[in-house]
């Protein structure tokens, strides 16, 4: 999820774009840049610098920019590429003529980059989006308009991009295109903004238009064009903007959490994006552990800590389904103070949204030394955990703001179904089809966790009716249990509760002593067709509801057996067992965050506790 901006206007234009990109900085902070059209040299005047837009401001300190009332800037969180300054954006064509900026994964970059360069372009980035600009500048020799060939170039692309671009030669019009990433545009007098979101330039105007699925617009500082890929006049959306600039940072919303929840369904949509090419092939982007190393793997230790360390839990029963390789979960902190038993066979999975949490770091730095070969699964592009690791499976979840994790887990435990999917096909234990078929279930997720979005409001009514509870238990079998134990975590963190997640099959075993009068207790369901699973949670509920417990029941649609035992019933979208942690997450997450609102409590930044623990 990366900043960007672009201006038309009657204003000095770098000063805009910065402002703009400062806004933006909550949205990717490896790397920042700007672009100027000078039509007195007719080619772009650039600075861009890796880290936060500090750099590039000390950058631009030192660098002469021309005058001009066009620009386009970024702030990169990056997915191709390490965060350096040769990778941040923008990225200009050859002749220096044409600069673009970029938010999204161009999915077909890889073909698209061997036919430039057999035609002679030298690249210089390990990025997806330089591949545009090259093919903007080949396109600009038939097609003189800057919209047309855009346009054209559109037309070639695959995958999720936001793209902005300007002409040293054509300075009075940027051009932007959009496809499954945001982009807005604000009207202004003699002016007009393009941005990923209104807080790019909100202190100008509130006037915004909405683009739509597959449209470019082009703006001059007086008009605005918008149309299809084709060329075709399309239809926009116009509104007026009445947040301020603190909530437009949040998109409107009163927390980043609320923001990032709902995000969800991009987020896993997008740790899919282009790791499954069309030969039906699992293609990891970093995997840098060859075929035979993974072969020769006979046992795999996840380690991570908190939210990580749940989903660490639920991809134990998919990786050992999936290709039955011994699976375990160890919390970071624990690992290597027990003598584990590791060795050259063994992978170590470390899963860390930061990439910088302390006891996972050292927890691999042991692994290392003891001749595991470890991948990192992480959100952070370029952090620790991933640099010291021997591959990596980054999730693309777009910077998460909030300390509380939610969108960083789901897209944690997307990225381990792809490990698991990838160690099954190239071990050879699942055929093609089966791991095709697996891989439709996962792309139809983003659909079922935007359905327990629009849902939401029945725990939003739920969480106001239980304000007052001093303590919540959370049950669930096989895939069900980790979730329990993160949404126990949610409601500790958030909402400073008692809260306890159990195996539901442990209750008997004491926890059931815990029940009383009256005791919220949610029950994470197994879909029905484990149904042995299904039998004795269903006998789980009955047990502890003849105590008195308040029971919140989660369940697919149509289990109606849970129906008579059920207080309250959250219905959740069929989806095979393995993946019901995506959907039965979502209600537990919302419920949390609405609690700790109505304690008015700081939602984004809990009390105690910190959004990356770089201490052991
Ligand atoms: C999750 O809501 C917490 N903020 C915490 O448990 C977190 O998941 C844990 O500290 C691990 O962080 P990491 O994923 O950045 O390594």
């Amino acid at each position: 999820m990366c900043g960007i901006v672009g201006y038309v206007g009657h204003r000095n234009a770098l000063d805009v774009v910065m402002g703009g990109l400062r806004r933006l900085e909550y949205r990717g902070y490896d790397s920042g840049g700007v672009a100027l059209p000078d039509p007195s040299t007719g080619r772009i005047a650039w600075a861009k610098k890796a880290g936060k837009l500090a750099n590039l401001d000390g950058v631009l300190a030192e660098t002469t920019m021309p005058e001009t009332t066009t620009g386009i800037g970024h702030t990169r969180w990056a997915t191709h590429g390490a965060p350096n300054d040769r990778n941040a954006h923008p990225h200009l064509s050859e002749d220096g003529r044409l600069a673009v900026v970029h938010n999204g994964i161009i999915e077909n970059f890889a073909v698209l980059r061997a036919e430039l360069e057999a035609a002679g372009h030298e690249l210089l980035s390990e990025t997806d989006t330089e591949v545009v600009v090259h093919l903007l500048s080949d396109e600009l020799q038939r097609t003189p308009a800057l919209d047309d060939a855009v346009r054209a170039v559109c037309q070639r692309l695959e995958g999720a991009f936001t793209l902005v671009f300007t002409d040293a030669r054509q300075p009075d019009v940027v051009v932007g295109a959009r496809r499954n990433s945001p982009l807005v545009v604000g009207r202004g007098d003699g002016e007009n903004f393009l941005g990923s979101d209104v807080s790019a330039f909100i202190e100008f105007t509130r006037e915004a238009v909405e683009l739509g699925q597959d449209q470019v617009v082009a703006i001059t500082r007086d008009s605005m064009t918008v149309t299809d890929f084709d060329g075709a006049p399309a239809e926009t959306t116009s509104y007026h903007v009445d947040w301020d600039v603190s909530a437009a940072e949040k998109g409107g919303y009163d927390w980043f959490m609320l923001k990032e929840i709902d995000e969800q369904p991009q987020a896993v949509a997008e740790t899919l994006l282009g790791r499954y090419g069309r030969s039906g092939r699992l293609q990891l982007d970093e995997m840098r552990l060859s075929d035979d190393e993974l072969r020769d793997v006979d046992k795999i230790i996840i380690i991570a800590c908190g939210t990580a360390s749940y989903a660490g839990l639920v991809a134990k029963y998919a990786i050992e389904h999936w290709t039955r390789i011994p699976c375990e979960v160890e919390l970071a902190s624990e690992f290597r103070y027990r003598d584990p038993i590791i060795d050259r066979s063994t992978l170590v999975v470390a899963i860390s949204q930061s990439g910088e949490t302390m006891d996972t770091l050292m927890a691999i730095r042991y692994a290392r030394q003891q001749r595991a070969r470890v991948l990192s699964i992480c959100n952070t592009n370029g952090s620790t955990i991933p640099r010291e690791s021997d591959a990596v499976i980054y999730t693309h979840a777009g910077p998460e703001v909030a300390v509380a994790s939610t969108k960083g887990f789901l897209s944690q435990i997307v990225a381990c179904y792809l490990l698991g999917l990838y160690l099954a096909q190239v071990r050879g234990v699942k055929y093609g089809d089966e791991i095709d078929a697996i891989m439709a279930a996962l792309e139809k997720l983003p659909a079922g966790i935007q359905r327990m979005l629009d849902e939401g409001e029945q725990v939003r009514k739920l969480a106001a009716e239980l304000v007052d509870t001093r303590s919540v238990l959370f049950l669930g079998r096989h895939v069900g249990y980790p979730v329990a134990l993160e949404g126990a975590l949610k409601l500790k963190e958030l909402a400073y509760l008692h809260a306890e997640g159990f195996a539901a099959g442990e209750l008997k075993h004491g926890p059931i002593a815990l029940i009383e009068d009256g005791i919220p207790v949610f029950v994470v369901v197994p879909p029905k067709a484990r149904d042995q699973l299904q039998e004795k949670i269903v006998s789980n509920i009955q047990e502890i509801r003849a105590r008195g417990a308040l029971t919140i029941v989660l369940a697919e649609d149509g289990d109606d057996d849970v129906v008579p035992y059920a207080d309250h019933l959250i219905r959740l979208p069929k989806v095979p067992t393995l993946l019901q942690p995506l959907v039965a997450t979502v209600p537990l997450q919302i419920f949390a965050c609405e609690l700790a609102g109505l304690l008015g409590h700081d939602v984004d930044q809990p009390r105690n506790l910190a959004k990356s623990v770089t201490v052991e």
